[in-house]
């Protein structure tokens, strides 16, 4: 079976709203090494848009999901429990940075955990308002397409969506938007959309994802909180993208010194596994009656084993601090490529939470075309890059942290050639 002949196949079989980026289809995969159909292989720094901190196939995950496969796959958890998902549960409520005691309840995706977030929120404060940012992505169900900050291409078509969502300018210096700007975007929702008094949460990724990397500061979050404090808001930080050591940090918003209600995470939980999950203020986690959270596949079985070995590989193999060294290695590469490549406008990291952002030498515009020509000469020679932002001018790193250190030297090689030839 040859990429193109997949790819003929591909055009007619699934619906182009379904947009695929590379023309090479997967065989096989290990830790950070990815090879198609055709036997080529690429150095994969894309890990499956961050789901793979841990790596494609980890042993211990692998052995994990093995084990559970021969116990059983699925009982509907809220028709006959069972322990692992119960361990998990608490194994996160140690860990997640909130006031007071904690519970978590399980789901499959991403959006489904924010979608829960949303609906835990409201049965809380008894408020309808959820406000967002611009810039921001948190899935592709109606609920979250409607707090999702970027229309092109999440929302082109779809409407009309949920109401009483309304979205503020996030922070962001490169593009001139001001902390204190950013909150006057917030006092004038609260002037011309609606009143505080009736706004349930504040939602928000600590450093956002799909919009550009972009690392919201400490002031801000703390005006933020202040903000929740003073009209009975709740917080609530979305980690599906930077949760789970891809920041330095098991959670992005340990960074900052404010604690969230509610946090969403779901990607690297479960290693690959279709795992999400929102955890909170025990409190707030009680308000909606018996049935009205769940699905028939939250908290899976398999996935939820995954999750516990996630957990087990992330403390083992020290993945926080090898986030904080792989992030430092690879920002060093880019500050050293910018004295040759005039289109590096900024360097962000967090962690391995790393961006780098381009515009135009002349112009000074974000060039997605600079982009689109970085990642291309990469993956001809063999690393597999992502873009990112609300002008498509940002690449994302988002390598597996098990990443062995020779590949990574091999990979940043690439990069650094890519940006400066
Ligand atoms: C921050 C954030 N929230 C939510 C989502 C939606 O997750 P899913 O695609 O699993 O529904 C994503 C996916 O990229 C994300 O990055």
């Amino acid at each position: 079976m040859k990429n193109n002949e997949l790819h003929q196949r591909r055009l007619q079989a699934t619906p182009r709203g379904i947009g695929v980026m590379c023309g090479f289809y997967a065989e096989k995969a290990e830790n950070a090494t990815l090879w198609d159909v055709e036997g080529n292989e690429v150095i994969d720094f894309a890990a499956g848009i961050a789901v793979l901190n841990t790596g494609h196939r980890h042993p211990k995950i692998v052995a994990a999901v093995e084990k559970q496969l021969q116990a059983f796959t699925h009982t509907a958890y809220q028709i006959v429990p069972y322990e692992s998902y119960v361990s998990l549960a608490e194994r996160i409520n140690e860990r997640v940075p909130v006031d007071g005691p904690a519970k978590t309840a399980f789901f499959s995706t991403g959006a489904e955990a924010l979608e829960n977030a949303v609906k835990i929120a409201r049965a809380y404060t008894k408020r309808p308002g959820v406000i967002t940012f611009g810039g921001g992505f948190h899935g592709r169900t109606y609920m979250t397409m409607a707090l999702t900050g970027k229309v092109a291409p999440y929302k082109i078509g779809f409407g009309p969506f949920p109401g009483s969502i309304f979205h503020a300018q996030f922070p962001n210096a490169l593009h001139g938007v001001s902390t204190a700007d950013a909150l006057k975007s917030l006092d004038r929702i609260f002037k011309a959309d609606i009143a505080p008094d009736q706004v349930a949460a504040i939602l928000l990724e600590p450093v956002q994802g799909e919009g550009g990397f972009n690392i919201a500061p400490d002031d801000f979050m703390q005006a933020l909180r202040k903000l929740c404090d003073t009209h009975g808001i709740l917080l609530i930080t979305d980690e599906v993208q930077s949760g789970f050591a891809r920041t330095g940090k098991l959670f992005a918003v340990e960074h900052y010194s404010v604690k969230p209600d509610l946090i969403t995470m779901a990607k690297s939980l479960a290693g690959g596994l279709p795992l999400s999950a929102v955890a909170g203020r025990a409190e707030v986690m009680d308000a909606p009656a018996p049935g009205g959270l769940g699905g028939t596949y939250a908290g899976n079985p398999l996935a939820v084993a995954a999750a516990h070995a996630v957990m087990d590989v992330i403390d083992e193999e020290n993945l926080c601090e090898r986030a904080n060294h792989l992030g430092k290695h690879l920002v060093e590469v880019l500050t050293k490529a910018k004295a040759d490549c005039p289109y590096i406008a900024d360097i962000r990291a967090q962690g391995s939470m790393v961006a780098v952002e381009f515009n135009d030498p002349q112009s000074g515009e974000p060039s997605a075309e600079f982009t689109k020509q970085v990642q291309d000469k990469a993956l001809a020679a063999g690393l597999l890059l992502l873009s990112c932002g609300v002008y498509g001018n940002v690449i994302r790193f988002l390598y597996p942290l098990t990443i062995p250190e020779v590949q990574f030297r091999k990979a940043l090689d690439i990069l650094y050639q890519s940006l400066t030839h």
